[in-house]
This record gives structure tokens, sequence and C-alpha cells, in this order.
């Protein structure tokens, strides 16, 4: 049997922790297999993804700066990238190459696993911010069948996602905060503020709904200050290590056939290295 063989690709890439979680689930499995970095350059991207089958790639995942560029080389691309704009996980089917977007997969597997049953009776999802991660966001909820408040600095921004998305999602300024969360059950801070080295997300929680979920998809530190006042205020809290985890199970599937777990074990992992590196905030 051939090795099977995904990659990384991204400019620069070495950053990247996918390599890790996807080592760390290819020794698990005992698979016969490798997951490495390409770094290919925006000028290269054509070629790289044109020589896939010949190289013997299974798939990828797609980073910064090529999320969009990849686009354009996909035989299929599937609803959520579409929808998200971005391409994050490539893979073969039928001879086709397939982009998808997994990011929601990711962000809504881990409330799913860090919050169960917080969609039972929920309504309302407040978002905080309006780039790629609250598209991801918007994209999930409304898959839930959550209706979404999308809150940003420039509302603008949010009247755009709100067009895009349909009239489940509105769009607000950051001023219309507070009324809003008086009726949500999930608020989600989508914005690189409370991230380390970026400004402070300043946000009162007194008015959240009681039993409302409070997720931060930053993972840098891992409990932001967001969380930290809701959770002083008793409610449940999800942290954004998670998602990066539970982004990474489809393509893993794809491309290397066996379906991986997110395990305490596999987080801690990557804990580890975000301390070993002085990045655990
Ligand atoms: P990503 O793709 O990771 O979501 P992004 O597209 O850069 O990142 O989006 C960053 C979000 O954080 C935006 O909603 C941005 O608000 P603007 O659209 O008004 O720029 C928000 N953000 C970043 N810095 C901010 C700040 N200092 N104050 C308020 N919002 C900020």
């Amino acid at each position: 049997m051939t090795t099977k063989r995904a990659f990384v690709l991204g400019h620069p890439v070495s950053h990247s922790r996918s390599p890790m979680l996807h080592g760390h689930w290819l020794a698990l499995h005992a698979i016969d297999g490798s997951y490495e970095t390409k770094d290919v350059a925006p000028d290269a991207v054509s070629d790289f993804i044109s020589g896939m089958r010949a190289e013997g790639w299974a798939g990828g995942n797609v980073t910064i700066p090529h999320k969009l560029a990849v686009m354009r080389y996909c035989d299929r691309i599937d609803d959520a990238a579409q929808q998200l704009g971005a391409v994050n996980t490539l893979w073969f089917e039928d001879g086709q190459l397939v982009g998808g977007n997994t990011d929601w997969i990711g962000l809504v597997g881990n409330l799913d696993e860090q919050a169960p049953g917080w969609d039972d009776d929920a309504r309302n999802a407040v978002i905080l911010g309006a780039g790629g991660a609250a598209r991801a966001a918007i994209y999930g909820m409304l898959k839930r069948g959550l209706s979404v408040q999308v809150v940003n600095r420039t509302v603008e921004k949010a009247r755009e996602l709100a067009g895009h998305f349909g009239s489940q999602v509105s769009a607000h300024g950051t001023d219309e905060t507070e009324v809003l969360l008086a009726d949500a059950d999930l608020l989600i801070n989508t914005t690189s503020l409370g991230m380390k080295g970026q400004p402070p997300l300043e946000i009162d929680l007194s008015g959240l709904k009681e039993g409302a979920v409070v997720y931060d998809v930053i993972y840098v530190p891992l409990e932001t200050a967001l969380l930290k006042q809701a959770a002083a205020k008793g409610h449940r809290t999800v942290d954004g290590l998670g998602m990066l985890l539970h982004q990474a199970v489809d393509g893993f599937e794809h491309w290397f056939g066996v379906r991986p777990e997110v395990t305490p074990e596999l987080r801690q992992l990557i804990i580890d290295d975000l301390v070993a590196k002085g990045q655990a905030g």
C-alpha cells in the first residue's frame, strides 16, 4: 500500500499547529501516512494544485494567504466554502478535487463538546466581529436554526454579512451590544480583541441573559478576560482551542480514511506546545 500524504499549504506556514495534531492522529491510528507543511508563494499555487495528483497528495489544508486563490482550481466547492468565500480543506472525491470549509464545523463541534445542549431552545446568537471567523460562526448558527445579530465596529461590514446570509441575520453597531445581550442565548467573540498583544475587548456582561453560553474563538490566552468575566457571572464558557482541533477532523477522515477523535490528550498536547513556545498568554 502506498503512503498517504496530506499537506498544509500556506505562505508562511511554519507556525501552523496542524502538523502536530494530524501527526498525533496518524501515530495513534498507526496509519502509513504523512502530513507536511508546504510553503508555496502565491505565484506557484496554480502549479502546486495542478500537480497534486501526479505528486500523490490525498489532499490537505489551505491557510493564509491561499484560502481564496485555490478556489478556481477546484472541480467542486462545497456549500460552506461557497458561503464563507474561502477553502480550508482540499480532498479528492470520485477523481474530482473538492474544496471545502470546515471552520464552521470546528466552531459548532467545539460548542457541542464543551457546552452540550447549548442549542436546546436557543434562538439568538450575538456575534462580535465581521471578518472570516464571523462568517464561519454565522454559517454554523444558521445551520443550527438560530437567528444571528452581528455587532461590529464598522457596521457597514456587518451589513454586508447580513445581506449575504439573509433575513435571519441582522447588523448592529457596538452601541447596541447591551440591548442585544439581554436576549442572547449565545455570545461569540470573533474579533481579535482580547488576544495576546491586542487591545482588550471592552464589554459589560451584567445584562447578559441568564443561562447564555459565552464563546471566544481566541485561544491565546486560553481563558480571555471575556471568558473570565462570563465564568464569574455563572455562565458556561467555551474557549477557541477546540475549534482548531474540531475543524481538522473531516480533513483527516477524507485523506486517511479514519474519523479521528478530539480527546483531552490532544488538547493537552497543543496546550503544552503553546506553553513551551511562550504563547500561552
Ligand atoms: P478574521 O478573519 O480572523 O475574523 P478579520 O477579518 O481581520 O479577522 O476581522 C477582525 C475583526 O475584529 C473585525 O470585525 C474588526 O472590526 P472592523 O471590521 O471594524 O475592522 C474587529 N476588530 C479588530 N480590531 C478592532 C478594534 N480595535 N476595535 C473593534 N473591533 C476590532
